[in-house]
């Protein structure tokens, strides 16, 4: 019954149907609609016969739950189905999924070539700790796809990127990077937490592997912390053993809160597109703001790429006032926008990158990629539209 439900709800094409409904299934044992939770370590083996065919993987089954769990599987099944994968893992953060990532995909020797634009803490673990493991990362211009071309070697395993970049918005060409790192025969990864499986589908563009850190749009209510993976079924295992090596698995508490958040994906992120384009509009056209950068708006340098790869813009955005201190005073005065260093919650958020995740980087180098002392990002939430803008509007006259 549980099979036959599954393939009925794959058949139903649209992404709120399958974030309703994919993945789980009534529980057939009682009819409960929400999903079971179970929180267990590890599972009872009717014999001994069992138990080695369940642990050799000969038998589907359950045995540890750092190897796998119902609840895990149930919000995987309905992710793969939204990112159009084959095949999902959820894990404990965005960190965990992308470390988790690179430790199944190179060895000692290896080499990787990166856009420079990739999360802080992405590009401290390629620059810093993976060159512990004799693995180099070279990073490359974002957007460069001749400088990307240049540095590729022999011994290079995987191509890495993300877009919309944070917090310049950058749109990279999602089909120009897999068609040269299918040529040279490397993997794609893609971190794709900005845009979400709902206004981007990288693997349907021929990228191998789709990184989300959960604890953003995919959960959605800044309560939890949860990364997620998807591919082929060939990389996921690799990547599913490299979690179970190094245990970075999510509790089943939060795999269900993941599955809840995901429910209202869609209907989220309709919202989060419809008002991030409308603030942008609004700051485009306010005396105090020097340049917007959101990918929506007709004059972004990648409008036309972004229109081609993605349904729709997002939340995100940055905008530059005159300077540091101005940009303090807007973030002071800021009511319905908390100022907090995350993203993709239903409330809005703000930073100001240069003094916040990109401190440490020289000011020069930071100058070079756009990040002024006056940008500030904003995480544009689901609240309505006109609050949203009356704060902007209040707050700017500070600047
Ligand atoms: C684009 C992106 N990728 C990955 C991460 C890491 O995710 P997590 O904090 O869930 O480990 C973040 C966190 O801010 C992010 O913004």
């Amino acid at each position: 019954m549980e099979q036959e439900w599954q393939d009925q709800t794959n058949r139903m094409k649209g992404f709120h149907t399958q974030a309703v409904s994919a993945g789980d299934p009534p529980d057939p044992a009682t009819g409960s609609i929400g999903l079971p939770i179970y929180p267990t370590v590890m599972y009872a083996q009717p014999d001994m016969e069992t138990f080695k065919e369940v642990i050799s993987g000969k038998k589907k089954g359950f045995f540890y739950t750092r190897a796998s769990n119902p609840t895990f599987q149930a919000v995987e099944a309905k992710i793969a189905t939204l990112a159009q994968g084959e095949r999902a893992l959820v894990f404990a953060s965005g960190m965990a999924a992308i470390t988790s990532t690179f430790l199944a995909l190179v060895s000692s020797g290896d080499h990787i070539v990166a856009f420079q634009d990739i999360y802080g803490g992405s590009f401290n673990f390629l620059k810093n700790e993976l060159p512990r493991f004799q693995v180099e990362t070279t990073f490359v211009e974002t957007g460069d796809l001749k400088a990307l071309e240049a540095a590729l070697r022999p011994s290079t395993r995987v191509i890495y990127f993300e877009t919309p970049t944070n917090p310049m918005l950058k749109v990279l060409d999602i089909e120009k990077i897999v068609e040269i790192g299918k040529r040279y025969k490397i993997l794609t990864v893609i971190d794709n937490t900005f845009a979400s499986p709902f206004n981007q589908k990288p693997l349907n563009m021929g990228v191998d592997i789709e990184i989300h850190s959960g604890s953003k749009y995919l959960g959605g209510h800044s309560d939890i912390l949860a990364g997620v993976v998807i591919g082929s079924q060939e990389l996921m295992s690799r990547i599913q053993y490299i979690r179970y090596v190094y245990g970075g698995i999510p509790d089943p508490h939060t795999a269900w809160l993941l599955n809840r958040g995901i429910k209202t994906l869609g209907a989220r992120m309709e919202r989060h597109n419809q008002n991030g384009l409308q603030v942008a509009r609004f700051l485009q056209n306010h005396p105090k703001v020097r340049k917007v950068f959101y990918p929506g708006l007709e004059d972004h340098p990648q409008h036309e790429i972004a229109r081609k790869q993605m349904r729709g813009f997002g939340g995100m955005l940055s905008f530059e006032v005159s300077g540091g201190a101005e940009a303090e005073k807007v973030v002071r005065h800021l009511k319905l926008f908390h100022l907090a260093g995350s993203l993709g919650g239903v409330e809005g958020l703000v930073t100001i990158p240069a003094a916040t995740s990109h401190r440490r980087m020289p000011k020069e180098e930071r100058e070079k990629l756009g990040i002024t002392e006056g940008l500030i990002r904003l995480s544009v939430g689901i609240e309505d539209l006109e609050d949203i803008l009356e704060d902007l509007r209040q707050a700017l006259e500070w600047a």
